[in-house]
């Protein structure tokens, strides 16, 4: 295996193949869990969050557990962050922790705790990137097309985010073909290398035309409209009806599938009969709960990649 980088924040610093060995790994982690229980034996995870999460607290935790280590809940809120800059108290972390993993806010936050981590730091969602997710996404993928995604064709429809962000530059290095369908955008949040990385490698396709992006897809991923943090805040109210009534055209549901053997994608936590129909979430076209309980096996690879074991 080639050197492994020193953090994930994500995947668009990492080398190619050292993307597809994490995915090997991920895929061997969740076929033979027992080969890896005590890789972490007496190890510590720091999770620090900034934002509320189910999956990414839980699955972290689990994974960490059954890799024979311990995990620490860190809540930004109740912790000195609030107070300090963020290098110094990340450099102490640094002393009693292994590796780190952080859900925060701004992008610079993160990129401030790398600097000053002398361990692994682990991007668990920031406001650019979700590289965790995306890894999961991949193994989804690949568990169901005999170990490799390279040639799968995926779909996503919804507002361009940090989980497309993260798609895009794991989509390049692993071969698979994203067909964007995204007419809420802001421009300045879009990783513009990645995105040109994968059109040069002609896996790339946009459109606003919700039928035909589905119409060719093995696969129809959908996210959220509003970033988590705001969907249920007043404040936000009138950009939320805003964006409904932008985004309703390209709710994810059989109609639009029609005629298509696409699964379905979704990276929790959903809001039903908003960017997702609810007869999707059960379907047998759905792939979601899959999907979701492959965050820990992913990110069990991603551990043991980051700190060597
Ligand atoms: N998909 C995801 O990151 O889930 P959580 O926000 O619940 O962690």
């Amino acid at each position: 295996m080639s050197a492994p980088p020193t953090h994930l924040i994500d995947w668009r610093d990492w080398d190619a193949g050292v993307v597809r060995d994490v995915l090997d790994l991920a895929l061997r982690v969740k076929r033979d869990p027992r080969a890896f229980e005590n890789r972490m034996h007496r190890r510590t995870l720091v999770m620090l969050f900034q934002k509320t999460s189910t999956r990414t607290r839980v699955s972290f935790e689990a994974g960490m557990t059954e890799l024979g280590g311990h995990a620490i809940n860190l809540d930004w809120r109740a912790s000195n962050f609030t107070l300090a800059d963020v290098r110094s108290e990340t450099r102490y972390l640094s002393r009693n922790a292994a590796v780190i993993m952080a859900r925060l806010k701004d992008h610079e936050d993160l990129l401030d705790m790398a600097d000053g981590a002398t361990v692994p730091v682990i991007n668990g969602c920031c406001n650019r990137y979700h590289p965790c997710q995306a890894m999961a996404d991949m193994l989804t993928i690949a568990e169901q097309r005999g170990g490799d995604p390279s040639g799968a064709r995926l779909t996503y429809i919804g507002a361009y985010n940090n989980v497309v962000n993260s798609l895009v530059s794991i989509a390049a290095p692993l071969g698979v073909h994203l067909t964007l369908v995204c007419p809420l955008r802001d421009e300045a949040t879009i990783d513009t290398a990645s995105r040109a990385r994968l059109l040069d490698a002609g896996l790339l396709t946009e459109t606003t035309d919700a039928r035909a992006g589905v119409a060719d897809a093995d696969y129809v991923y959908t996210d959220t409209w509003l970033d988590m943090e705001y969907f249920n805040d007043p404040a936000f109210a009138e950009e939320k009806e805003r964006r409904v009534a932008q985004m309703l055209p390209y709710q994810l549901n059989e109609t639009l599938l029609a005629g298509t053997d696409a699964k379905v994608m979704h990276d929790m936590p959903i809001h039903i009969g908003y960017e997702i129909a609810e007869e999707l979430i059960e379907s047998p076209r759905s792939v979601i709960f899959d999907q979701a309980e492959n965050r820990m096996h992913a990110q069990k690879a991603i551990l043991l990649h980051l700190t060597g074991s």
